[in-house]
């Protein structure tokens, strides 16, 4: 199992630097258990993976002007590369985590149980009043199960969402993580419909909307005022960004050339901008198949981006090809089309009311020439409006019984 590594030396300072913070902030707790004299609040905010940095933030940031509430953030260390949790940190203006467990990569089981013991431990030690997990990473699912056989309250932000598809590790995550959290906040209807179907009653469900919204929406400015497709040569309006990291796309490395062939064929009608993902350039150098894309003109490969650079590039870019969940709502959210690379979505509101579709590798020529003809169409998304984190807080607060 690796920990903290490449880039993070910062994180073995912090654990110093954690440990005298983290009891700074929880001595209120630890003297007064009981809550006898009015202690703030402890809620821990679940950050792992690159996608939860974004959801953890604006309720970050909300939580802290509540005089009744001390977030603590606790990082899993799923991620762990520079580029693929530091520089959100720093982006979306988060502080260095109270608490990192250093789990790093590994197996399904060996992450989720690494992060369970690791999550226990500092349990015990400190408990909190609540446990807020988002997303459908392993360390979502492996928090609140930590959390809960303790007895301690979970929220699951972005909760309720299904592809119906249990072949892959998110859909799993997502179905244990709802059925063992005690507040479900979804962002849209069918989140609601999915969790009634299962038998979820109806006080746990609140309908917050998008959080990733609000990341998008606090950050909007600095986004706009990037530069980085023109610093890439690029002409706004005239390149695709791709996005490719799921384990049914890019294990297997007869799919992977596939993928790699459709995008030298794409890139000969429009260039096209592709960070890489830890995973696929992994998969891209054991096959031997990074230079089908570095040697073909109209492709460039990228490091994984920051947050800030890389929605510059989706601001400015004609459309996107990708098989991540985060982007086919932010696309939606942006009216730009977004091509999913997938045969299902977890969130089918961005086809109804958005711009995405799922497509096939083998409809997506067809596709992309149905985009560069023009003939998308979107609406207005029901509370992906930026305010979603004051709702989440109004919530804890409402669930905590904090008065005032
Ligand atoms: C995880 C999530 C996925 C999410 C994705 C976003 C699960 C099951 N999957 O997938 O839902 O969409 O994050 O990125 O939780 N690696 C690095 N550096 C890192 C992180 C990972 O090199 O900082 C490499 C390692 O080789 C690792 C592999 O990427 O084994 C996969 O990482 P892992 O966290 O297991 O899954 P992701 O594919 O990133």
């Amino acid at each position: 199992m690796g920990g903290p590594k490449g880039g993070k030396g910062n994180w073995l300072i912090w654990t110093a630097h954690i440990i005298t913070n983290m009891q700074e902030k929880i001595s209120m707790k630890t003297v007064c258990p009981t809550h006898s004299i009015s202690p703030k609040k402890l809620i821990h905010l679940i950050a792992a993976a690159r996608p939860n940095f974004m959801k953890i933030a604006p309720v970050y940031h909300a939580l802290r002007k509540a005089d009744w509430a001390t977030p603590l953030i606790v990082h899993t260390g799923q991620h762990y590369d520079l580029n693929m949790s530091e520089v959100f940190f720093q982006d979306l203006r988060l502080p260095e985590p109270d608490l990192h467990l250093g789990v790093g990569s590994g197996s399904h089981a060996e992450q989720t149980g690494q992060v369970m013991i690791a999550y226990e431990k500092v349990l015990i030690r400190s408990r909190p009043d609540l446990v807020v997990v988002v997303g459908d990473v392993n360390s979502t699912l492996a928090a609140t199960l930590a959390a809960v056989k303790l007895g301690i309250k979970v929220a699951h932000l972005e909760a309720g969402l299904r592809s119906h598809d249990r072949t892959m590790p998110e859909e799993i995550n997502r179905m244990v993580t709802d059925t063992l959290a005690d507040i479900l906040w979804t962002p849209s209807p069918d989140g609601d419909e999915n969790l009634i179907r299962e038998g979820v009653s109806q006080e746990k469900i609140h309908r917050v909307g998008n959080i990733m919204i609000d990341s998008l929406e606090m950050l909007r400015d600095k986004i706009e005022s990037q530069t980085a497709f023109k610093e890439l040569g690029l002409d706004q309006n005239d390149f695709v960004m791709v996005t490719l990291h799921r384990p049914a796309n890019v294990d297997d490395p007869k799919i992977l050339r596939e993928h790699c062939e459709l995008l030298r064929w794409v890139s000969e009608r429009i260039p096209v901008v592709f960070p890489v993902h830890p995973r696929t350039r992994k998969k891209l150098e054991q096959n031997n198949l990074t230079s089908l894309l570095e040697e073909h003109p109209g492709i460039r490969l990228l490091e994984p981006l920051n947050y800030i650079r890389f929605m510059n590039l989706v601001f400015n870019c004609r459309f996107v090809i990708t098989d991540s969940g985060g982007i086919q709502e932010e696309t939606s959210h942006l009216g730009i089309p977004c091509l999913t690379l997938r045969p299902n979505t977890e969130r089918p509101i961005t086809i109804t009311e958005g711009t995405n579709r799922l497509c096939r590798l083998e409809d997506l020529e067809k596709t992309v020439e149905s985009v560069l003809s023009g003939t998308f169409q979107r609406r207005t998304i029901d509370l992906w409006d930026g305010q979603t984190a004051g709702r989440v807080v109004a919530s804890i607060k409402s669930v905590l019984r904090v008065k005032g």
